[in-house]
């Protein structure tokens, strides 16, 4: 019976120990075929063996091992696995087990066999793959912040060439941006699609560029003639801005071509009404007056901010969309932040 045992051990590809004093034991079966690869001596049953040199990975576990042996308590420890390698370079991977059964204290080495090398060896596959797919994660976040730090230059470039001869500020523009964007938030938009309009609202006016220097820079009122030419700033600026797959630049289209419509129908130059209006063109259109009248241009003093507000309120649902109105003046106080922020530069 204690023959068929031991066999059974050593067909397991199981090394059986039985501990005699620290850190010294015997092997009480067969050692299989892999004790022979993986140890100085090699063992032989009946034989005393140290295992702290050929497996010193056993040194952190033998502690509690030892607790468990002289503990009058029954019971089973594992270590964890680990591979060895053989002097061929042969990996083996290994388990061992500490037993206190019958008063005796035992000890398994046990070779754990291809099974778990493959295990092992998916396991690390996964762990790659996963380590993969976030890279690749990363890449993609990576080089999305660059196409929009691109695009980004390129709206501001294009600001900067309107600029050239606008009369409106560069803080007008800026704060253009900010008062839409917080519309846009209060909106519930994607925050993709907030952040495209904080980028294209500023560009309102890009159709300024070809308008004449006698009628852009004109001090004073303009005269019928000179208005009609100035209108066409909007179609100038849907025909620049027109035919892009960059959402960013599409809504930009929108809004330069949208933001004189009005929501009665009498805007121009589609004399489009209601929600036939691009919304980032509706929102622009609230903000641009707003921002417009509150400050100080070549042709006219900045209106007094009560009067500005009297304006927008008798213009609802006629110049503008009431229900982004009735918003504006609820983000109010945000919006005088931002002019306090963002003021015009004088002299
Ligand atoms: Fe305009
Ligand atoms: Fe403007």
């Amino acid at each position: 019976m204690k023959s068929t045992l031991q066999s059974l051990f050593s067909s397991m590809d199981i090394l059986l120990l039985e501990r005699i004093a620290e850190g010294r034991f015997r092997v009480l079966a067969p050692p299989p075929t892999w004790t022979g690869k993986l140890t100085q001596t090699g063992f032989k049953v009946g034989s005393e063996v140290s295992l702290s040199e050929d497996f010193f990975v056993l040194d952190t576990f033998f502690p509690d091992a030892e607790d468990l042996w002289n503990s009058s308590k029954e019971g089973t420890i594992n270590c964890d696995p680990w591979i060895q390698c053989d002097e061929e370079g042969q990996e083996w991977p290994l388990a061992a087990r500490a037993i206190h059964s019958n008063g005796k204290p035992l000890l398994l080495l046990e070779h754990l066999g291809e099974s778990y090398t493959r295990q092992q060896q998916m396991h690390q596959l996964a762990r790659e793959s996963m380590l993969s797919k976030d890279e690749l994660e990363l890449e993609v976040h990576r080089r999305t912040a660059l196409i929009r730090k691109g695009e980004e230059e390129l709206a501001h470039r294009l600001l900067d060439v309107s600029n050239w001869r606008d009369e409106e500020t560069g803080a007008h523009i800026r704060r253009i941006g900010l008062y839409s964007e917080l519309m846009a938030k209060a909106l519930g938009w994607s925050l993709q699609d907030v952040d495209n309009i904080r980028l294209a609202a500023p560009m309102h006016d890009i159709g300024k560029v070809g308008i004449p220097d006698y009628v852009l820079l004109k001090p004073g009122r303009l005269d019928a003639e000179e208005r009609r030419i100035m209108e066409r700033h909007a179609y100038i600026g849907g025909e620049m801005l027109k035919g892009s797959e960059i959402p960013m630049i599409e809504m930009a289209h929108q809004i330069a071509i949208g933001h004189h419509e009005k929501w009665n129908g009498k805007g121009y130059p589609n004399q489009l009404s209601g929600s036939d209006i691009p919304i980032a063109a509706r929102i622009v259109a609230i903000v641009d007056v707003y921002d417009a009248l509150s400050s100080e241009r070549v042709y006219k003093p900045a209106w007094p901010e009560d009067e500005v507000l009297a304006y927008l309120r008798k213009e609802r649902g006629s110049h503008f969309d009431p229900e982004l109105i009735d918003l504006f003046f609820e983000l109010l106080p945000e919006m005088r932040n931002i002019r306090l922020l963002l003021p015009d530069k004088k002299g």
